[in-house]
């Protein structure tokens, strides 16, 4: 039996430009996921969940199915690994998340990339972080139809990363201190991602230059962390979140918290992931209390985000 956890991470420049080639700069935080898988003798994959998700018995020969279900990450990142590894097995699969679901928080990511090295362990021969992060990536791509590698090459290094498609990730070392708020909505990555690609073709004259835009405050983002200048960091997540809001991913909820943190002192604060709900996150001081406090009087959940420097590993293997 082996445990594998990845964590989730926040965007803090350049969620939905990354997907049209634009950089990101992500940050994994201490939320993980933990996915123990155990082989057996059977011809099938069970999965279950420590939520109210259920069991699911799928014999391997249909794993490659398309899915809807709420495992669909899961059973494409088992049908991948199988794959790659030219071998396959029964396993029984529990899930166990403590990062809240379709939030913008990576739990997708996460759970794919902590089952990619689990059920390779599992079969005999633990991938290496290159490969899962690919192999994660092309699962978000399977189930989502459009995917940058954001997400799951975060889960899966960890830290703070500058990533730009089809290029060398580059990782920033900096102790930023981040709340994260929760508006409670659940929302889609691939609906949001959709609306985007409509909007971006009906006006592609005014959309572009957004997207470009949003691009350019990414790479202004990283010279101002490397700068450890909080305030400029601050100013530009402002932006970005102005310009999130232009691309229609923002909501009155959204714009509610981001407004109360700023107002509470956070250097700055937007959404953070596909947006429509989900989270929003605030760059403060040593003191987050205050922030946490302003969200939390808006009737929504906050919490500290610690970075983590840990991407995916072995919790356990026996
Ligand atoms: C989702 O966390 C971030 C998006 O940019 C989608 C992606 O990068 O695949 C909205």
């Amino acid at each position: 039996m082996v445990i594998c956890s990845a964590p989730g991470k926040v965007i803090l420049f350049g969620e939905h430009a990354v997907v049209y080639g634009m950089p990101a700069l992500a940050a994994a935080i201490e939320k993980r996921t933990y996915v123990t898988v155990q082989a057996n003798i059977s011809d099938k994959i069970k999965i279950n969940s420590a939520d109210s998700s259920g069991m699911v018995s799928i014999p391997i020969e249909n794993l490659g199915a398309p899915s809807k279900d709420t495992y669909r990450y899961v059973k494409r990142a088992v049908y991948l690994t199988f794959q790659h590894q030219g071998k396959r097995t029964g396993l029984d699969i529990e899930i166990e998340s403590r990062i809240p679901p379709a939030s913008g928080l990576g739990s997708s990511a996460a759970v794919t990339v902590a089952a990619i090295l689990a059920v390779s362990v599992a079969l005999g021969n633990p991938l290496d972080k290159k490969t899962i992060s690919s192999l994660a990536h092309r699962v978000e791509i399977d189930v989502q139809g459009a995917a940058s590698p954001t997400d799951t090459s975060t889960s899966t290094f960890g830290g703070i990363q500058f990533i730009e498609p089809g290029k060398i990730v580059t990782y920033l070392d900096s102790p930023l201190n981040l709340v994260v708020g929760y508006s409670g909505m659940k929302r889609s990555t691939k609906v949001l991602v959709e609306n985007v690609r409509k909007i971006k073709e009906k006006y592609p004259p005014i959309m572009d230059p957004i997207i470009q835009a949003i691009g350019k405050i990414t790479e202004e983002g990283k010279m101002k962390i490397i700068e450890n200048d909080l305030g400029a960091i601050g100013e530009l997540m402002n932006l970005n979140q102005g310009l999130l809001d232009s691309l229609g991913v923002s909501n009155r909820i959204l714009w509610n918290l981001v407004y109360s943190a700023r107002d509470a002192g956070a250097f700055g604060a937007k959404l953070t992931g596909a947006g429509g709900g989900g989270c929003m996150i605030a760059l403060v001081n040593d003191d987050p209390e205050k922030v946490i406090a302003a969200i939390e009087k808006e009737g929504c959940k906050a919490f500290y985000a610690p970075i983590s420097k840990e991407g995916v590993k072995i919790e356990g293997d026996k």
